[in-house]
């Protein structure tokens, strides 16, 4: 069972509106709990067990998706960097609070599994460095590797440009031709492309098919669906 909290607080922080108009769906009898219209929006409940217009609010105990993020859009909230992984989304889970966040970022060109959430808790412990989580990336390189790049990376010596601490050993999957897994266990910025680029190749493409435990499936790009949070 969740905490019982405010009606009307529960109601905003959800993203149905200010406190000024969820108070207004109260006075208009359009809020519910347990099936009972309430009249006080400062009467306490729990999140799963109200209802507007006779529907259960989204996503009442938080959110945790994954999303399969297509090229092209940003994982920045900023409207001016042009098309947001958020313009995938329900346009309320913008807001809610806490806010509603990736776990981690990819750049825009980059595509595959990326995490959502507003559990700030369960962000810092898929990205910490401490927790270790593999992140695995298919890329396609400007050329077929040289297969010293599979010691090398898994060496844990790799100085990144600009960085004094080395990168955490890596291991490198050669495909066939330009085409490379790697998993690496950080989530340092533009990670991958800067390791290729150390070694003088340029990532062509990149996807990430694995965080964690966490893969597509069948979710085509742009797609999303829930998750149940790591216990
Ligand atoms: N490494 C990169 O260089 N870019 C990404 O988007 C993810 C990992």
């Amino acid at each position: 069972m969740q905490p019982l909290r405010r009606i009307d607080q529960i109601l905003a922080s959800l993203g149905y509106g200010s406190r000024r108009e969820v108070r207004k769906f109260v006075a208009d009898g359009r809020v519910t709990v347990a099936g009972v219209v309430q009249d006080d929006p400062g009467g306490k409940a729990e999140p799963a067990s109200v209802q507007l217009d006779d529907a259960p609010l989204e996503f009442p105990e938080g959110i945790f998706v994954i999303l399969h993020k297509p090229a092209g859009c940003v994982c920045s909230r900023d409207l001016r960097e042009g098309r947001r992984i958020y313009d995938l989304l329900p346009p309320r889970w913008l807001q809610r609070g806490p806010a509603v966040t990736s776990i981690g970022r990819l750049d825009r060109d980059t595509t595959g599994v990326l995490l959502v959430t507003d559990n700030h808790a369960l962000v810092h412990r898929l990205t910490s460095p401490r927790h270790h989580v593999d992140k695995v990336y298919q890329a396609t390189l400007d050329r077929a590797p040289e297969p010293r790049l599979v010691d090398e990376l898994a060496s844990g010596t790799l100085r990144l440009a600009g960085e004094d601490k080395p990168c955490a050993a890596a291991q490198l999957v050669l495909r066939g031709g330009a085409e490379v897994e790697i998993t690496v266990h950080e989530g340092r910025f533009h990670q991958v492309k800067r390791m290729f680029a150390h070694f003088g190749y340029e990532v062509c493409r990149l996807h990430r098919s694995r965080l964690g435990d966490y893969t597509l499936g069948d979710l085509s790009a742009g797609q999303w669906r829930a998750l149940v949070p790591p216990g």
